[in-house]
């Protein structure tokens, strides 16, 4: 289909706006309900049909759009804002007495007045503002230091929990304020998808939703599942809003806002210890970190009058709880293999009760981590649990040191297969370099080969994977392909889990049908060092098959978004291997999908013989959106301007040095606009 074409583009606009309501509404029900009305594969139905009609006519696609919670806009920079209303931070104490205090000075003040509070939770995040004009998302702006923040719109659009257009009755201009967090199960999954991957893990939630905003692929924000918490509502002269801000909260959950169940309105100090007490308590089971109570004045004419310190209201206060720490006896220490051979040392602790749970084991990160803590053997170790649920070390009591106790040694061999450990230089791990002898790094790549984002061969446990490897059956990834039924019947009767006729079908058909995943899954799935989902859907659109990627060298890696240098280097070394080569060949020979299957637009090759350099950033399309575009209309994207490139496609801030190489070669230029009317 044309790009623009003369035909009328009436039914397209009514399909699209039908679409992006029937999306929206089971958004809505989803994520503020919990509600699903259709299967998530109907669903995506609904929003690739959606996604490719805003492809096909760019003009009619909507800023608002429900395809922009999937994101795909990228962001190069993000722009300074000046906020309308400074957003304030609030006074906050660890001290229940400052508490009392704290009410009995309001009712001082407002001694002739009858007035409740609000109790909220002290969200753990990310504080972002929100501006609402006639019902719609304009803009979404981080705190930053009160006066100016960062325009994070494109990331702020891609959280569920945001609403983008308004239901029902709404002020027609409106600043909406709350915490964006990023729940415990999402960042949990993400952080042990990050390690699967030899990443390092992000120290904690509210770290990671604050990187989560900053990131420029939108598309990958959206992955993050991040919440949004709205804690205040406010309007400029002359628009109003209801009396009170638990009333406030209620208005905004109408119009669309999802709001935190946990707000109580409380007429005295004994109800405001209550809830503080309930939370400081049950603070552990919810399902996203929180570090402290807010309190605020409920009647909102009451503000005016109590007035404000110089940089926080008299009306609210934050009671901020304690990081819990305990001291307990270091007993032993773990030295994990990780599939990449990575060791990571663990602690086994003598079990203390610390927030609700009880530890018995806790990361001693790496080497340096127990150098520069100069931790002895028996030392007694402070653990602490702040707003996390995972516990850290933070540091030795020395009080309790036993005389004569010397410091720990790290290790130098590898604790499962003995080889000398390396530490690779400007690396903080130590790992075993025996890829290919080592046990659990060996049954690590078998998981993560076998796992739900890779090849989904789910009746594959990591149990099964070990008797598998134990009989002798499988050592590499290409081995479970060779797998027969009567190797894997009776297996398993030494350890009460015997593999029966029905289940060695099962394993088997699934096998089969990982032959069908497609190629940037199986790339995910060979474990190469850095390369994560997002890299390998990235490797397999660039270089479309498993040779190009083998052959290609550390440049020519590096030329693809997001690929720096040492995943680069990485992805190189590991093709260099011929134990690798070996491997490919084999999964070749298996059936496995090694190149990528391109849904061409057989009509339109307009751009067939045309080699074309993609920069800056663009209106209608992501970068990636139009490099695909260009490839299914025939065309070739390179990554640098050469005698050879026949456009230099320039989006907005397009890089200077390519306009030079452009300009000095003659190669043309096009703008986004002249490359929608060449269709
Ligand atoms: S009210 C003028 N309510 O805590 C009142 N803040 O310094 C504005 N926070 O950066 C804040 N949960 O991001 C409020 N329920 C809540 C909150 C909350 C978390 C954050 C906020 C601010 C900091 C207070």
């Amino acid at each position: 289909m044309d790009l623009f074409s003369s035909i009328d583009v009436e039914p397209a606009r009514r399909r699209i706006d039908e679409l992006a309501a029937r999306i929206d509404h089971l958004n809505y029900e989803y994520y503020m309900n919990d509600h699903s009305e259709v299967s998530d594969f109907e669903f995506d139905a609904l929003l690739r049909e959606l996604q490719d009609l805003e492809r096909q006519y760019p003009q009619l696609a909507s800023p608002l759009s429900p395809t922009k919670r999937v994101g795909g806009e990228v962001n190069k920079s993000f722009p300074q804002v000046t906020h309308r209303f400074p957003m304030l931070s609030l006074g906050n104490t660890y001290s229940i007495e400052e508490i009392e205090e704290f009410e009995a000075r309001t009712r001082r003040l407002l001694d002739d007045t009858t007035f409740s509070y609000t109790c909220e939770l002290k969200y753990d995040g990310v504080a972002i503002g929100l501006t609402y004009r006639h019902g719609r998302l304009v803009q979404a702006v981080t705190r930053g230091n009160g006066t100016v923040g960062d325009d994070i719109t494109i990331n702020a659009k891609t959280i569920p929990t945001i609403p983008l257009t308004l239901r029902g009755d709404y002020p027609d201009d409106f600043e909406a304020r709350g915490e964006v967090v990023y729940p415990f199960a999402p960042f949990d999954a993400m952080n042990a998808q990050r390690e699967d991957i030899g990443l390092e893990p992000f120290a904690n939630p509210r770290n990671a939703a604050s990187g989560s905003l900053k990131l420029q692929d939108s598309a990958e924000c959206a992955k993050r599942k991040l919440l949004f918490c709205i804690y205040f509502m406010m309007a400029p002269d002359g628009i109003s809003l209801p009396d009170t801000h638990y009333q406030r909260l209620q208005y905004a959950s109408q119009m669309g806002f999802r709001l935190q169940p946990h707000i109580r309105e409380c007429r005295d100090i004994s109800e405001i210890k209550a809830f503080i007490d309930y939370w400081d308590r049950e603070r552990w089971n919810l399902p996203y970190a929180i570090d402290g109570i807010v309190i605020k004045v409920n009647q909102t004419h009451l503000w005016e009058r109590l007035g404000l310190t110089s940089k926080s209201p008299r009306w609210a206060i934050a009671f901020k709880f304690k990081a819990q720490r305990v001291s307990t006896p270091l007993l032993s220490i773990d030295y994990q293999v990780g599939r990449t051979g990575v060791i990571t040392p663990v602690a086994n602790l003598a079990p203390v009760h610390l927030g609700g749970t009880t530890v018995r084991r806790a990361t001693l990160v790496n080497a340096d981590f127990i150098s520069n803590m100069d931790i002895h053997s028996g030392d007694y170790l402070l653990v602490e649990k702040g707003g996390e649920i995972i516990p850290k070390i933070v540091g030795v009591d020395l009080e309790q040191r036993p005389a004569g106790a010397s410091p720990i040694q790290y290790i130098t061999h590898c604790p499962e297969c003995g080889s000398p450990l390396v530490r690779p230089e400007g690396e903080a791990a130590h790992r075993c370099p025996n890829t290919d002898g080592c046990r659990p790094q060996i049954l690590g790549r078998l998981e993560h080969f076998v796992s739900r984002h890779a090849m989904d061969i789910s009746t594959l446990g990591p149990e099964r994977l070990q008797l598998l490897y134990d009989a002798g059956l499988v050592h590499n990834v290409a081995d479970l392909y060779d797998l027969q039924r009567n190797q894997l019947i009776g297996l398993g009767t030494e350890v009460g889990a015997t593999i029966q006729d029905k289940s060695a079908d099962t394993i088997l058909a699934a096998i089969e049908a990982s032959k069908q995943v497609p190629f940037h899954r199986v790339l995910f799935a060979l474990g190469i060092r850095y390369v994560g989902e997002v890299a390998a859907k990235k490797l397999a659109r660039h270089f479309g098959n498993i040779e190009n990627i083998a052959t290609a060298d550390t440049l020519d890696l590096a030329q693809v978004p997001d690929i720096g240098p040492s995943t680069a280097e990485a992805i190189a070394q590991w093709f260099s291997s011929p134990i690798h080569g070996v491997l490919l060949q084999r999964l070749r020979t298996a059936g496995l999908k090694l190149s990528e299957q391109r849904t061409t637009n057989a009509e339109n090759q307009t751009l067939s013989g045309l080699t074309i350099v993609v920069s800056g950033t663009f209106s209608h399309f992501s970068r990636d959106e139009i490099k695909a575009h260009i490839e299914d209309h025939g065309g070739r994207v390179a990554s640098s301007v050469s005698s050879k490139t026949s456009y230099l496609l320039a989006g907005e801030k397009t890089g200077p040095e390519k306009l030079r190489k452009a300009e000095k070669l003659g190669i043309p230029l096009l703008t986004e606009e002249e490359y929608l009317k060449l269709f």
